[in-house]
């Protein structure tokens, strides 16, 4: 079984989509962990994001490593882990304008249809794992949201717990940047009939799992 969910940072997604994964015992990908792991190899290069040429150069030789859980995620850029690394704020910064660079687009979705292969059944949670990479394969495609206060409010929450030094606003201001450009990945979702849409706003996190895995069960029949 595949499951997608796509969304914005802070809608929730990749916590609901980790508990998913341990409910249902098959592994779950984060996706965006590797577009962060080449963002954090990259600042560790020096390589500014506007070199395109050499970020992606970097990212055809990087050899990325991942353990899809399902109850933890690691990862492992050229040897090293670096799961702890990809989390921080200046990643994020970075890896939005990397993730808008077609060829790294390309290079990681080869990785990931290489990695569903491999794992058969998973859940898999980023910005276009229903609209693009397991368009055709999903059995289930998700698209998971919330507005942007209540986003920002845990992002936060999750940034001050890894020991960050931000504000809620500067949290904000990151956020809509993001938003910008990654909803365009996701777009062909909001289709009537394309996905099944969760606004997580005002749901706890077992809200939002009873609901996936309801929606689940539905549309597999069992
Ligand atoms: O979900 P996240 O915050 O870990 O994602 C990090 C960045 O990578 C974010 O800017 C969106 C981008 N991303 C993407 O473009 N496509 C994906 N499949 C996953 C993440």
């Amino acid at each position: 079984m595949i499951i997608t969910i796509d969304g914005p940072a802070g809608s929730g997604k990749s916590t609901a989509a980790r508990k998913l994964a341990a409910h249902l015992e098959i592994p779950y990908l984060d996706t965006g962990a590797m577009y962060r792991a080449i963002a954090h190899l990259a600042i560790e290069a020096g390589i500014p994001t506007t070199d395109q040429e050499a970020l992606v150069r970097l990212t055809e030789e990087a050899e990325l490593w991942l353990d899809c859980g399902p109850t933890h995620t690691r990862v492992q850029a050229n040897g090293h882990d670096v799961s702890e690394a990809i989390r921080t704020m200046a990643v994020s910064q970075t890896t939005s304008p990397i993730a808008r660079i077609q060829q790294i687009r390309e290079i990681l979705v080869g990785k990931q249809r290489a990695i569903g292969r491999k794992l058969g059944s998973f859940v898999t949670e980023g910005r276009d794992q229903g609209s693009v990479v397991f368009k055709d394969l999903a059995d289930v495609r998700f698209v998971v949201d919330a507005d942007i206060d209540k986003r920002a409010e845990r992002r936060y929450q999750e940034l001050l717990a890894d020991g960050e030094d931000v504000s809620l606003d500067e949290v904000r201001e990151n956020l809509s940047a993001r938003d910008a450009n990654d909803c365009q990945q996701w777009a062909p979702l909001l289709e009537p009939g394309q996905s099944i849409r969760i606004d997580t706003t005002s749901m706890t996190l077992a809200e939002v799992v009873e609901c996936l895995e309801s929606h689940i069960k539905e549309a597999v029949g069992s």
